[in-house]
């Protein structure tokens, strides 16, 4: 939800630095962009509607010079229309800032700064906090005390880039709920919202903290909380190159991400157990304490923990209940002692799903988090966490990340069949044994090119239907979501033993039917709904575990998926529906990385 670089430093380089760290940043935002650099002239704000691209031509078009103090901003809309006048960066007498995040009194201060004199062009919240901290600054004619004024005015989450018009040395930046990190090296000073930002100057930064304030220099750091104590912080280093956020020879981000399932996987459960159950038992958290977990998360995390669900109970015998973050966090969830509230996330900063997850904890209930992004707010709230390796992601539509939750799902999954008794030595040593081959199963599974006929029958269609059962029904809601999120076709998924309950009215001669039936125990029960959709003129294409036989009066195209133990098929029939999806996209010619309305990282609710 919105990207923010900021930069100071001896070069006057502020175009390209500031260009390239949005572009890195895309995936949070692509509605508008804009920069502001400090010239001797005065600050130079240039905004267009539209992607990154735009912003760099027009810089070029009207021969903006660089400078050596900066900040740059790219948008998704909450408040107010994607527009120009609503891109940021926003300015008021002294202050021209970019905010990721909302400051939710927005209202409220609006009025008391309208009172003393403000006019407004926007419909943004960050507008307003432009001119609250310029009025703050004109009461206490000290930028770190305005700053630190505003912040206990602001309610909500923000992270600012911030430059004085009358400072043409420092760059300051503040932030709460809304992610920041610093970064120092050779003479410059970088602020960025996410990691790949900088990857090109350097590995090292820090994590701004909750409520606090950087002052910033080419060749000094200082970082305050709201008592003005000057704080320490521990020097990361980034495990990514600044190779991972490029596409690598691949058409798209998301071809390229599908691709690297078999080392995202691999190296995910490698993370956790090599050949013996103990690795397990020691890498994860003792869950053995408790008979209830709730999995909360958004979006294809949410059908991750649908996949969860579904091995945990039939495995373990433990119950599961699967929430939708945002409704969870009003909902006033049951909670006892026994209960763990495990949060799925890849970046870590969805906004609901850290809601949820603060709730459970002000409430004294254990949290757990399986997040992607090293030392995101939501892995550094949780009681505990476990990382998912798959590197950094940049589509839109997540593809190696879900696939990682998964895969570490099941692995706790199979640590709860373990701890609870419900494995036999015999199955543990099967299923690592086919831990060991899913890279291979999976890379193999690339290199078919079953679902290409199949992606040309969909790509011509309007509406599609997904059906499967159990672990199969899981995946359908991944599968529909992938489709619908990035060719723009409509699509449901549905348990298939539900569709006669109505939305069977809807299937005519030719409507894609998208059947899914790996889960050998409901094997039967899914093609009798097939055969229904199928009477009623579907075009049904199937997805069907190898070993599985259907006859061929039952469906029109047919994608055979390897089988692999119950405990792990989940990961492996993705595969190719994301494959499918793509190939949709890709021939309706859609932005496969950039979907329209969508941002990757939602850190608003
Ligand atoms: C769909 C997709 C989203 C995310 C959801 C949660 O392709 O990517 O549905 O899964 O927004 O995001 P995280 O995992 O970052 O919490």
């Amino acid at each position: 939800m919105c990207g923010i670089v900021g930069y100071v430093g001896s070069e006057k380089i502020t175009n390209s630095v500031l260009i390239d760290g949005l572009k890195s940043l895309e995936y949070r935002g692509y509605d508008s962009a804009g920069v502001a650099t400090l010239q001797e002239t005065g600050v130079r704000i240039t905004k267009t509607r539209g992607k990154v691209a735009s912003l760099e031509d027009k810089l070029q078009r009207h021969q903006i010079p660089s400078s050596t103090l900066g900040i740059a901003h790219t948008r998704w809309a909450t408040h107010g229309i994607p527009s120009k006048t609503n891109a940021h960066p926003h300015h008021h007498g002294a202050v021209t800032l970019v905010h990721n995040g909302i400051v939710e009194n927005y209202a409220a201060l609006k009025e008391e700064l309208i009172q003393v004199g403000y006019v407004f062009d926007s419909e943004t919240d960050s507008e307003i906090a432009s001119a609250y901290i310029d009025y703050m600054y004109r009461q206490h004619h000290n930028k770190l005390d305005a700053l630190v004024a505003a912040n206990k005015a602001f309610k909500g989450s923000f992270a600012f880039g911030i430059i004085f018009c009358d400072d043409e040395d420092t760059l300051y930046a503040m932030r709460r709920n809304s992610p920041l990190i610093v970064a120092l090296k050779d003479g410059a000073s970088f602020i960025a919202s996410d990691v790949p930002a900088i990857l090109k100057y350097t590995k090292q930064y820090i994590l701004l903290g909750q409520d606090e304030i950087a002052v910033l220099n080419k060749d000094t750091q200082h970082i305050y909380n709201l008592n003005k104590e000057e704080m320490d912080h521990e020097v990361l280093t980034a495990t990514m190159d600044a190779a991972d956020i490029q596409k690598g020879g691949f058409e798209h981000f998301m071809l390229k991400e599908i691709h690297e399932e078999p080392r995202a996987v691999r190296d995910t459960m490698a993370a956790y157990i090599k050949d013996d159950i103990q690795d397990l038992v020691k890498n994860l958290p003792d869950l053995s304490k408790y008979n209830e977990i709730h999995i909360v998360s958004c979006g294809s995390a949410m059908y991750a923990g649908m996949i969860a669900k579904s091995l945990i109970e039939t495995k373990a015998r433990v119950k599961v209940d699967v929430e939708i973050a945002s409704e969870y966090r009003y909902k006033d969830p049951i909670l006892s002692k026994d209960t763990l509230v495990l949060l799925v996330s890849q970046s870590g900063e969805t906004a609901d799903t850290l809601a949820a997850l603060l709730l459970a904890k002000e409430q004294g209930i254990d949290t757990f988090a399986i997040v992607n992004v090293v030392g995101s707010s939501i892995a550094r709230e949780a009681k505990y966490v476990a990382y998912t390796l798959a590197g950094p992601e940049i589509a839109v539509a997540t593809t190696k990340a879900y696939c990682t939750q998964v895969a570490l799902l099941s692995l706790i999954a199979l640590n709860l069949a373990y701890i609870h008794n419900r494995i036999t030595q015999k199955e543990i040593d099967q299923i690592i044994e086919e831990i060991h081959c899913l890279p291979d199963i999976l890379n193999e599974l690339l290199k078919d090119e079953q679902y290409i006929t199949a992606g040309k029958i969909i790509s011509r269609h309007s509406n599609v239907f997904f059906l499967g059962r159990g672990l199969d029904y899981a995946l359908s809601m991944e599968g529909s979501l992938k489709l619908k999120e990035i060719s723009y076709i409509h699509s449901e998924a549905y348990a298939a033993g539900e569709l006669k309950h109505g939305t069977i009215s809807l299937i005519e001669k030719g409507t894609p039917v998208i059947a899914i039936c790996t889960d050998e125990r409901l094997f039967e029960k899914t093609i009798s709904n097939i055969k229904e959709v199928k009477a009623r003129g579907a075009n049904v294409i199937l997805f069907v575990r190898e070993g599985l036989n259907v006859s061929e009066d039952y469906y029109d195209y047919k994608i055979e998926i390897p089988k692999v133990d119950m405990m792990l098929q989940g990961i492996v029939t993705v595969v190719p529906l994301q494959l499918l999806s793509y190939q949709v996209a890709n021939l309706r010619g859609c932005e496969i990385d950039q979907p329209r309305n969508l941002a990757k990282s939602v850190t608003v609710e």
